[in-house]
């Protein structure tokens, strides 16, 4: 797969073709979702000061991340050793991880000249994020977990509890706060399913509980 690391110059219309070619991989509440995805990507843009160009790539990264969502795990899988998609054994139990993967790949395979790597990384990440995302990483993890279509309990705090923070605190460390927020609320859930843990959920809250504590020092 070829790599693309100069920044896509996304337009208007080629958020248009993306529009009408994503509906046949999405179930009709899937797209009302990635749409919403869109619409919580643009706010947050502004709010992020995020250049015209920097937006127009969140709202494309917003629109393509559950590009493979309908795949079952077997079929993500199969995906994942046809196209030499890294997966660890661990990985093989969380298929629900695997759509990012996946879905990065076939969002590329789709629009070559529109996920650049920067994109395909936001896509890559959005389940789990990492430690020390990109701007564009983080603010994909966290609309795709605060839209307002979204109506887990979860998700729906979360939601008040950023614009809350937004409010008193400086918009980056707004942010570090809702990320620990929000691992938080994954990790309590998946502990109370007896669900795996994916080592990269750890890993990012490690790197964002250290940033707010640092701060405080
Ligand atoms: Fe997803
Ligand atoms: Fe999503």
């Amino acid at each position: 797969m070829q790599i693309n690391k100069t920044k896509a110059n996304i337009t208007e219309s080629d958020l248009d073709t993306i529009r009408s070619v994503i509906p046949q991989y999405y179930t009709p509440k899937r797209l009302a979702h990635t749409l919403s995805v869109e619409r919580e990507c643009a706010a947050l843009a502004k709010i992020y000061d995020f250049s015209e160009q920097d937006t127009m790539r969140l709202r494309a990264a917003a629109l393509l991340h559950d590009i493979t969502k309908k795949m079952s795990g077997a079929e993500q899988l199969a995906y994942c050793t046809e196209h030499n998609i890294a997966f660890t054994d661990e990985e093989t139990h969380i298929p629900k991880i695997l759509h990012s993967r996946t879905g990065a790949h076939f969002a590329r395979k789709l629009f070559p000249g529109l996920v650049d790597d920067g994109i395909y990384e936001a896509i890559y990440y959005h389940t789990t994020a990492k430690p020390a995302m990109e701007p564009l990483t983080a603010l994909l993890y966290l609309a795709d977990y605060i839209e307002p279509e979204r109506d887990f309990e979860d998700c729906v705090k979360l939601r008040s509890q950023f614009y809350a923070l937004l409010e008193e605190k400086d918009k980056y460390d707004a942010l570090s706060e809702a990320l620990v927020v929000s691992f938080g609320y994954t990790l309590s859930s998946l502990l109370c399913e007896r669900s795996l843990v994916h080592v990269d959920i750890v890993a990012a809250r490690n790197y964002y509980l250290l940033q707010i504590n640092k701060d405080k020092k």
